[in-house]
C-alpha cells in the first residue's frame, strides 16, 4: 500500500507498507541489505519497481519491519554520498537510516564481499581469507565489484550511498579515473575505545539483517536474541588489527575529497548522529534541486559553506591549518615563501612537543637547501630556521641557549665538521629582532655540560654531528645530564657512530647509538628520489608531532601543475619496503615479491 504526499517543491514523501512475501536475493547481485554474509534465504527483498506520480522508485529497503517505512523520493538530481569511518564507527547503522529517509542505493563493499563469500564464488573464496583475518581485500577485486554495482540502473536513478569504499589511495584513484565522484564525503569520527566496545558487542539478526548491540541496542525479544550471530572478524584482536589498517589508510583514501568532507562526531547516540547526517543530506538535496531548476552551480558553495561552518564550530583541526606540501622544491635556491613555510611547520611541531612535556627532541628536515649532500646546501637556511625556532620560544618568555659544537680533536683531526664552519660567528652577528632578545632571552653557546646554566630554560643544538675520529655524543650526553628536565632540541643531528681511527671511540658504540636514539622525532621531512639521483622528486615523507608519518607521492596535473598527494600514513617512520609497496599500491603486510621500477627507491635511506 502506498501513500504519497508532496513534502517540498522537490520531494515526495512516500509511505510504504512492506510486502510480507519474501523473495530471494540473487547471489550475484547483493543489494542494499547490510551484513549479507548471513544465509541469503533469510533476506526479504522486493525488487519490483513501483510507479508513482511518474517517479520510478524501488522498494529497496528490503527488511521486513512491522512499522511503516518512510521514503523521500527526490525529483532532483540523485545524491551521491560516501560514508567512511573506522570499523564499528556506525556506518552500517547510519546507512540504514539514510536509506529509509533518502532512498539511496546502499552499496557496502563489506556486504558485497560477504555475499560473495556466502555464495562460494571465486571472488568470495579469494576474499574470505583476507576478511576473516581483518585485512583489506586486494583492490582489483573490490574495485571491479564496486564499479559494476555503481553502473546499474537503480544506482544511477536513485543515487548511491557508498559505504566502506574507497579505503586506500589507489581505490580512490580508481574512482577518479572512472570519473566517479561523490557530492559529499561523510567521515564518522569515534574514539578507539568506543569502537572496540561496539565491535565486540555487535550482533546481527540473520532473519531481518538488523544490527544490534548487546549493550547499546539489545534485541527486542528473547526469540530474536537466541538467533543473533557474531561476525567472524569482530573479536577484539581482529578489531584492533582492522583499526590499525584503517588508520594507516584513512588520510590517503580521503585526501581526494578534502573539499567535500563532512566530519561528524559518531560517538553520540545514533539518533543524534543521524540528525547531523540528515541535515547535511537535506541541504545538499535542496542545492541539487536548485541546480536542476536554475542550472546554477550551487552545490559546491553550499557544501563548502556547511563544511566550513562545522569546522569553525569544532575548533581548529590540523587539517584546517595544513596547507599541503609546497611544490617546485627542486627549483633552487628556494623562494622565501618556501623557506618560511618549512620554518613555520617545524616551529609548530616543536612547540607542540615541548608543550606536551617532551624534553629530548630532534628535528630532521631535509629539503635541498638543508641537505649537506647537495650542492645547494645553504648554511643561511639552517641559521634562519634556528633563529625562527629560538625566537618562537623566547617570545613565550623562555631563555633559550643556541649551541654549536666547537672544534673537535687535535692535530690532524682538529677542526669542526665542514658544514658548521663559521656558523657560530653567523649566529653571533645575526639580526635577533628589535627588542634585544640576544643576550637576555637568546644566548649562543657550544655543546657540553659546561654550557648549562641555571637561568637557561631550553637548548637548541645546531646540527651536532660525529666526525671521523671524533664523537660528539659524549659531550651531548654530559650536556643533557646537566640540563636534566629542560628540553634539548637537536636540529639536523648526524649521530651515526662513524668508523673511527680511535679505539676509545669504538668502545661503547652500542650505548652511544642507544643514547642517540633516545631523542624523539618531533619533525621529519624528507624528499624521495630514485636511489642515487636527486632528480626528479618522486615524493616526500613528513611527520609533524604529534601526528603520524605521512607518505606523499608527487604527481603532475594534466594542467602542467604538480602536487603532492598522500599515499599512506604510518605510526613509525616507514621502511623502504613500506614506501615502495605504498607507491606500487600494494596492501600492507604483503610479502614483497619483485622490486619493480619503484624498487629503485629502496636506496634512499
Ligand atoms: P565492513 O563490513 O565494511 O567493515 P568495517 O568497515 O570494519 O565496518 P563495520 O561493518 O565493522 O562497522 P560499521 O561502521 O558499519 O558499524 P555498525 O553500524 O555495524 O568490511 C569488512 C571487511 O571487508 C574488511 O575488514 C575488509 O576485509 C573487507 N573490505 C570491505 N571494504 C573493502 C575495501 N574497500 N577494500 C578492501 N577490503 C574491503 O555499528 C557497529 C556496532 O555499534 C553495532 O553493534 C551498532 O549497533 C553499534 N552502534 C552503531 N552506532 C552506534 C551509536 N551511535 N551508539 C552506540 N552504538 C552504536
Amino acid at each position: 500500500m502506498l501513500h504519497s504526499s508532496p513534502s517540498s517543491s522537490f520531494h515526495h514523501t512516500t509511505t510504504l507498507h512492506p510486502s510480507p512475501s519474501p523473495s530471494l536475493l540473487s547471489a550475484s547481485s547483493p543489494s542494499s541489505s547490510r551484513h549479507a554474509w548471513l544465509p541469503l534465504r533469510h533476506f526479504s527483498f522486493q525488487t519490483r519497481p513501483l510507479r508513482l506520480n511518474n517517479l520510478h522508485i524501488h522498494n529497496h529497503f528490503a527488511l521486513t519491519s512491522p512499522k511503516a517505512l518512510k521514503v523521500n523520493c527526490s525529483t532532483s538530481e540523485p545524491l551521491k554520498i560516501m560514508i567512511s569511518g573506522a570499523p564499528a564507527s556506525g556506518k552500517g547503522t547510519q546507512c540504514e537510516l539514510i536509506v529509509q529517509k533518502f532512498g539511496l542505493v546502499h552499496i557496502s563493499t563489506g556486504d558485497l564481499l560477504r555475499a560473495e563469500v556466502v555464495a562460494g564464488t571465486e571472488i568470495g573464496n579469494k576474499a574470505k581469507e583476507f576478511m576473516n583475518s581483518g585485512r583489506l581485500v586486494p583492490d582489483e577485486i573490490v574495485t571491479a565489484m564496486v564499479a559494476a554495482r555503481l553502473s546499474r540502473e537503480d544506482a544511477k536513478q536513485r543515487g548511491w550511498l557508498l559505504d566502506g569504499y574507497p579505503r586506500t589511495f589507489s581505490q580512490a584513484e580508481s574512482l577518479e579515473k572512472m570519473q566517479i565522484r561523490p557530492d559529499l564525503y561523510i567521515v564518522l569520527d569515534v574514539p578507539d575505545e568506543i569502537l572496540i566496545d561496539r565491535c565486540v558487542g555487535r550482533r546481527l539478526d540473520p532473519v531481518t539483517g538488523k544490527i544490534y548491540h548487546l549493550k547499546f541496542f539489545p534485541p527486542e525479544s528473547e526469540e530474536i536474541k537466541a538467533r543473533l550471530v557474531m561476525r567472524p572478524d569482530d573479536t577484539e584482536e581482529k578489531v584492533k588489527s582492522r583499526l590499525e589498517i584503517y588508520k594507516q589508510n584513512a588520510e590517503a583514501a580521503s585526501s581526494s575529497y578534502s573539499n567535500i568532507t563532512k566530519k561528524i562526531d559518531g560517538s553520540r547516540s545514533k539518533e543524534e548522529v543521524f540528525k547531523e547526517v540528515e541535515s547535511s543530506l537535506s541541504q545538499l538535496q535542496q542545492s541539487k534541486g536548485k541546480i536542476l531548476k536554475s542550472g546554477e552551480m550551487e552545490i559546491q558553495r553550499t557544501l563548502e559553506k556547511s563544511i566550513l561552518d562545522t569546522k569553525k564550530g569544532s575548533g581548529s583541526s590540523r587539517q584546517d591549518k595544513w596547507r599541503g606540501i609546497p611544490t617546485r622544491l627542486n627549483n633552487i635556491p628556494h623562494s622565501r615563501e618556501i623557506r618560511q613555510y618549512f620554518y613555520d611547520d617545524v616551529i609548530k611541531a616543536t612547540q607542540r612537543a615541548v608543550n606536551d612535556g617532551k624534553t629530548r627532541l630532534k628535528v630532521d628536515i631535509n629539503i635541498p637547501e638543508l641537505n649537506p649532500e647537495m650542492d645547494v646546501y645553504r648554511i643561511g637556511t639552517l641559521m634562519e630556521l634556528v633563529r625562527g625556532l629560538a625566537l618562537s620560544f623566547a617570545d613565550d618568555g623562555k631563555r633559550v641557549k643556541v649551541c654549536v659544537q666547537g672544534s673537535m680533536g687535535e692535530g690532524a683531526l682538529a677542526g669542526m665538521p665542514l658544514q658548521l664552519a663559521g656558523s657560530r660567528k653567523i649566529l653571533e652577528f645575526m639580526d635577533w629582532g628589535d627588542y634585544g632578545a640576544k643576550g637576555t632571552f637568546i644566548n649562543i653557546g657550544s655543546i657540553g655540560a659546561a654550557e648549562v646554566e641555571e637561568q637557561d630554560d631550553l637548548y637548541i643544538l645546531v646540527a651536532p654531528q660525529n666526525a671521523v675520529g671524533n664523537c660528539i655524543i659524549d659531550d651531548l650526553r654530559a650536556m643533557t645530564n646537566a640540563a636534566e628536565h629542560r628540553p634539548v632540541i637537536l636540529i639536523n643531528a648526524r649521530l651515526k657512530v662513524l668508523l673511527s681511527v680511535s679505539f676509545a671511540i669504538t668502545m661503547g658504540r652500542d650505548q652511544r647509538l642507544k643514547y642517540a636514539a633516545s631523542f624523539e622525532s618531533c619533525y621529519f621531512f624528507r624528499l624521495l628520489y630514485y636511489a642515487g639521483t636527486q632528480y626528479p622528486i618522486m615524493g616526500a615523507i613528513r611527520m609533524s608531532y604529534p601526528y603520524r608519518y605521512e607518505l606523499y607521492k608527487r604527481v603532475d596535473d594534466p594542467s602542467g601543475k604538480e602536487k603532492y598527494v598522500i599515499l599512506s600514513t604510518f605510526l613509525e617512520r616507514p621502511t623502504t619496503d613500506e614506501i615502495n609497496d605504498a607507491f606500487e599500491g600494494k596492501p600492507r603486510n604483503e610479502t614483497r615479491k619483485g622490486s619493480g621500477i619503484w624498487g629503485f627507491l629502496s636506496g634512499i635511506f
